[in-house]
C-alpha cells in the first residue's frame, strides 16, 4: 500500500466520504465517526438497518477514552492485553455526545476497537478522526476478507477500496460488554472467553448462542447473518458417516460441496474442501472458502462443524448463523 493512496483515502474520509479498508479481522467500510452525514452513507451502501450500531475504530487508548463516560478497570486491563487487536469494548458513551446518534443507533453505549492492521491504523491517524466501520459487505452477507470480496458485494456503491491483501484473523472481533459488573461477551471471536477471563481474573458471561430477541442487544447476532446465497447445511464434527445417504441423495439432484476437517470426508462427492485443523488457521480461511463456494453455482454446501471447544466458539458461532443443521 503506497503512502499516496492512504493520503487520498484519508482526504476522502475528512471530506465526508466512505472508504473500505483492511483490518486484521475483516475489511471495514469506514466513515468519520464524528460526521453523521458521512456515517449515513455507510448504512445506505450496506442496506444496514438503522437499529444496528457501529464499532468506532481509534488509534490510541486516549482517543478511546474521549468517547466514553468512564473507563473502567476492566477496560484498562483488556486494552492493555489485547489492543491493538481483534476485540471491541462496549462502554458507556460520553454524554457530551460528540459521536452522533446514528453511530450508536441512539443507544447510551458505544463499541470501540483499536485495530492492529497497519493500513487501518495509518488511515485513522492520517484522517485525524475516529472511524465508524462495520464489515464492508452488504447487510446480512458474508464478511469480506479480501478486497475483491468487498468489490463483489459493494462495488459501484462505494468510491474506494484500499487493497491490503487477505486479512489475518479472518472473523470479526470479539465484542465484550463492560457496562455491567460482569464482563459479557456479545459476539465471540478469536479472543476467547478463556483469554478474557485470564486477564480480568474474574467471571465472564457468554451470551448463549440462542436467537431470542434479547440478543438484539448486539444485532449482529440475529439468526440470518453472514449467510451465503447457496443453501448451507451443517453436520456435527466427525458425523460424516451418519449423513452419507443424505449426501448421495443430494449429489444425485445437483452439485454439492463438502467442507470438513476430517479426512474421512474424501468421498465420492464432487467438491471437497479440507479446512485447517487449528482454530486460527480455520478462522482465517472461513469466509474465503464461503465466498468461493458461493460463487460456483452449487445446489448445496454441506459443512462439518469443528469441535465444540472454547477455542472454536467464534468459528462455530459464524457457521451456525450461515447455515442450518442437516438432519
Ligand atoms: O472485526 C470487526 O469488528 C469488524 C472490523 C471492520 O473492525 N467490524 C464489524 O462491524 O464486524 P459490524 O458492524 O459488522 O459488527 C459490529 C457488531 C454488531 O453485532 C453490532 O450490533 C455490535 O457490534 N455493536 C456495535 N455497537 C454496539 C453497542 N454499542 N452495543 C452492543 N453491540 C454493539
Ligand atoms: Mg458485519
Amino acid at each position: 500500500m503506497n503512502e499516496e493512496s492512504l493520503t487520498r483515502a484519508a482526504q476522502m474520509l475528512r471530506a465526508g466520504d466512505v472508504v473500505a479498508f483492511p483490518t486484521e479481522t475483516v475489511y471495514g467500510l469506514g466513515a468519520n465517526a464524528l460526521d453523521g452525514d458521512a456515517v449515513k452513507k455507510i448504512y445506505r451502501a450496506k442496506g444496514r438497518p438503522a437499529h444496528n450500531p457501529l464499532i468506532v475504530h481509534v488509534t490510541s487508548i486516549d482517543q478511546a477514552r474521549e468517547l466514553v463516560a468512564d473507563w473502567p478497570q476492566q477496560a484498562e486491563k483488556l486494552a492493555a492485553a489485547f489492543w491493538p487487536g481483534p476485540i471491541s469494548l462496549v462502554l458507556r458513551r460520553n454524554p457530551a455526545r460528540q459521536i452522533p446518534d446514528i453511530v450508536t443507533a441512539g443507544g447510551d453505549t458505544i463499541a470501540i476497537r483499536l485495530p492492529q492492521h497497519p493500513v487501518a491504523r495509518k488511515l485513522i491517524e492520517l484522517s485525524g478522526c475516529p472511524l465508524a466501520a462495520p464489515s464492508a459487505n452488504a447487510s446480512n452477507r458474508i464478511s469480506p476478507t479480501q478486497a475483491n470480496h468487498v468489490l463483489a458485494s459493494l462495488g459501484g456503491r462505494i468510491p474506494l477500496v484500499l487493497d491490503g491483501g487477505g486479512t489475518n484473523a479472518g472473523i470479526e472481533s470479539t465484542v465484550v460488554d463492560l457496562t455491567g459488573d460482569v464482563a459479557r461477551i456479545l459476539r465471540p471471536g478469536s479472543v476467547t472467553a478463556l483469554d478474557i477471563r485470564k486477564v480480568l481474573d474474574a467471571k465472564v458471561t457468554e451470551k448463549a448462542s440462542d436467537k431470542r430477541p434479547e440478543t438484539l442487544k448486539s444485532p449482529g447476532q440475529l439468526e440470518v447473518h453472514y449467510a451465503p446465497v447457496t443453501p448451507l447445511w451443517l453436520f456435527g464434527y466427525g458425523d460424516i458417516d451418519g449423513i452419507r445417504s443424505g449426501i448421495e441423495q443430494l449429489s444425485a439432484q445437483g452439485k454439492v460441496a463438502i467442507v470438513a476437517i476430517s479426512e474421512s470426508v474424501n468421498s465420492a462427492c464432487g467438491i471437497t474442501v479440507a479446512m485447517p485443523a487449528d482454530a486460527s488457521g480455520y478462522a482465517r480461511e472461513l469466509y474465503r472458502v464461503l465466498h468461493d463456494l458461493d460463487s460456483r453455482g452449487l445446489t448445496t454446501i454441506l459443512w462439518e462443524l469443528p469441535p465444540d471447544d472454547t477455542e472454536w466458539t467464534g468459528v462455530r458461532d459464524r457457521l451456525s448463523r450461515a447455515g442450518k443443521p442437516f438432519v
